[in-house]
């Protein structure tokens, strides 16, 4: 996720984007050909600034400038050195603290998309909520997912005093059912970044492979590299990428 994301597309894209995958499908069951443009150039994780001044006196002055210039600050670093790392570990083709820098990775890049997602979450006196040009297709998707708008309100603040110990209340759009949703996101990291698409995947939940492999995971995922499906990767990429 970039900085430059706004919230509107933040909002859309958490959630690893399944809408990437059935667009794909799609395209691919009617045959036409996969679009084609220059892939954007990778970029180190920059700090946002803050989109206000103050948030007095809901959030204090002096918590907001700790979470933002320490804590989320800490989070675009952290997440810049799991990047580092990994290519050294391509480049060297050590891979031995691979887990480590992957959990890294996921715990600081989640870190840095959410409390990006948070600023962008929050303005002075809250605004928008009588939008003249209401009612929005938020506010119509909001009605049709959870009925009046107080309830949805209702569920998401419950929701978000009930996280287990650290962690964030999410309203999220799940494209598989068309529906916003409201989550409890425990920690945050869970070895994804928020606000990833899924492009490629592979399962090692032992169904997949238990009959023919049995305990020999390494032997399928090897093997499962030959089958990659790079037609259908690259048009979820393009999607994606966009
Ligand atoms: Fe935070």
């Amino acid at each position: 996720m970039t900085d430059r994301m706004n919230r509107r597309q933040a909002i859309a894209g958490i959630g690893l984007g399944s809408l990437g995958v059935a667009m794909s499908a799609s395209r691919a069951a009617s045959g036409e050909a996969p679009a084609t443009s220059t892939p954007p150039t990778p970029v180190a994780y920059t700090l946002p600034p803050l989109p206000y001044k103050s948030l007095e006196p809901i959030i204090d002055d002096a918590t907001l400038a700790l979470h933002h210039d320490k804590h989320h600050a800490g989070y675009v670093k952290g997440a810049n050195a799991a990047l580092e790392a990994l290519a050294k570990a391509r480049e060297t083709g050590d891979f031995a603290l691979v887990k480590h820098w992957e959990r890294e990775l996921a715990f600081h890049a989640s870190g840095h998309a959410l409390h990006t997602l948070y600023w962008t979450s929050m303005w002075p006196g809250g605004r928008g909520e009588s939008s003249p040009t209401y009612p929005t297709a938020l506010d119509q998707a909001m009605e049709a997912s959870f009925g009046p708008r107080e309830k949805m309100l209702d569920q998401f603040a419950a929701a978000t005093k009930a996280v287990e110990a650290s962690g964030w209340g999410v309203l999220a759009w799940e494209p598989l059912s068309k529906r916003l949703v409201a989550l409890q996101v425990e920690k945050h990291q869970d070895l994804t970044v928020w606000g990833c698409v899924p492009i490629l995947v592979c399962d090692v939940w032992e169904h997949a492979y238990y009959l023919k492999y049995q305990n020999r995971r390494a032997d399928y995922v090897d093997a499962w590299m030959g089958i990659i499906d790079w037609q259908s990767a690259s048009e979820r990429f393009e999607k994606a990428a966009r």
